[in-house]
C-alpha cells in the first residue's frame, strides 16, 4: 500500500494494517484526553458512510475520527459476495482524507484471523431471525469482527447505520451484555432521491431493477403511514405496495417494537423489509410510531 505510514500526525490520514500499531496510537492518544470516535466499515464508502463519520466528527470533545476498512469474511456465507464484493481502497482513502478521518485501520485477513477464528461471539436468539434467517452465521461473524475492533480500536464512541437495523440492535446488546466500555450511537439511513437506501450492493443492480429497487421504500413509508390504524393496517398497507411489483421477491416484511421484539401499541415500533431483485438482495427498515 503506498499510501501507508507509520505514526501519527494530527489532522492529517495516516493508514495502519497492524492491528498492535493502531491499539498502540489510539490508546496514547486518549491517555493525552482524546475521544476516540470510531467508524467500522468493508469500504466502497459512499454517502451513508461519510455521514457516520460527520457524525462521529461532531462528537464533543477533542475527537480523533478512526475509519476501518476491512470486508470479513466470517461474515459472508458461502454462496455469497466475498469476492466480487467491491474494494475501491484508493477512492475510500480519498473519501476519509475528504472527511477529516485521521486514522484508517485497513488489516489484512492475515492481520486480523492469524490463526483463523476459532472463538467467536454468538448472537443468541436475535441472530436467527430476520436476516440471521436467511444469512446462516452472518451476525456471529459481524459481531467477531466488531468485538475485534473495539479491542483494537478502543475507541469512546461507535457509529453504526439504522439502514442495517438488526446488526445496530445486536452490536448494542453485545456491549451491554459484554460489558465493552464503548457508546454505541445508531444513524438514521441515509437515502437516494428517489428514496433507495445506499448500499454498496446497489451497483450490483442493473438499469431496469434500479428503476424498480425504491418500491421497498415506498412500502414502508406506506405501512408507516398507517400506523395510528394498528399493526395491522401497517403491515397489509405495506404489503399492497410491494405486491404491486412482480420483480421483486420478498423474503421477509416484519414489525416489531424497536429492539426487534413483537410490536407494541404505544411503543416506538420498526418496520423491516427484505427482497430480491434478480440476484440482489435489498434491505430496508423505518421508525413506526405505532
Ligand atoms: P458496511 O456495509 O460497509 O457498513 C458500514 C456502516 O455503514 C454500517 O454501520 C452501516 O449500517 C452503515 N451504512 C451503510 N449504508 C448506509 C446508509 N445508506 N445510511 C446510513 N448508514 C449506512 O455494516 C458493515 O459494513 C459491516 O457489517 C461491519 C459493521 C463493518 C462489520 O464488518
Amino acid at each position: 500500500m503506498t499510501t501507508a505510514r507509520t505514526g501519527y500526525s494530527a489532522g492529517e490520514l495516516t493508514v495502519h494494517r497492524s492491528p498492535a500499531e493502531l491499539n498502540k496510537i489510539t490508546k496514547a492518544l486518549r491517555n493525552a484526553g482524546r475521544r476516540i470516535v470510531f467508524v467500522p466499515t468493508m469500504g466502497a464508502l459512499h454517502e451513508g458512510h461519510r455521514e457516520l463519520i460527520r457524525h462521529a466528527r461532531r462528537a464533543p470533545g477533542s475527537v480523533v475520527p478512526v475509519v476501518s476498512i476491512f470486508v470479513n469474511p466470517l461474515q459472508f456465507g458461502p454462496n455469497e459476495d466475498l469476492d466480487r464484493y467491491p474494494r475501491p481502497l484508493e477512492a475510500d482513502l480519498t473519501a476519509c482524507r475528504e472527511e477529516g478521518v485521521e486514522l484508517a485501520f485497513v488489516p489484512g485477513v492475515e492481520d486480523m484471523y492469524p490463526q483463523g477464528a476459532q472463538v467467536t461471539v454468538q448472537p443468541g436468539e436475535l441472530g436467527s431471525k430476520l436476516e440471521g434467517a436467511v444469512r446462516e452465521g452472518h451476525f456471529g461473524g459481524v459481531l467477531t469482527v466488531v468485538a475485534k475492533l473495539f479491542h483494537i480500536v478502543a475507541p469512546d464512541v461507535a457509529f453504526f447505520g439504522e439502514k442495517d437495523y438488526q446488526q445496530l440492535v445486536l452490536i448494542k446488546r453485545m456491549v451491554r451484555d459484554l460489558d465493552f466500555p464503548v457508546h454505541v450511537v445508531g444513524v438514521p439511513t441515509v437515502r437516494e432521491p428517489d428514496g433507495l437506501a445506499l448500499s454498496s450492493r446497489n451497483a450490483y443492480l442493473s438499469p431496469e431493477q434500479r428503476a424498480k429497487a425504491p418500491v421497498l421504500y415506498r412500502a414502508l413509508q406506506a405501512g408507516a403511514s398507517v400506523s395510528a390504524q394498528g399493526p395491522e393496517a401497517v403491515l397489509a398497507a405495506a404489503r399492497a405496495v410491494l405486491d404491486q411489483e412482480p420483480a421483486l421477491e420478498v423474503e421477509y416484511l416484519e414489525l416489531t417494537d424497536s429492539d426487534l421484539g413483537p410490536p407494541r401499541v404505544g411503543e416506538p415500533g420498526r418496520l423491516l423489509v427484505a427482497a430480491r431483485l434478480g440476484t440482489t438482495r435489498l434491505i430496508d427498515n423505518v421508525p413506526v410510531a405505532l
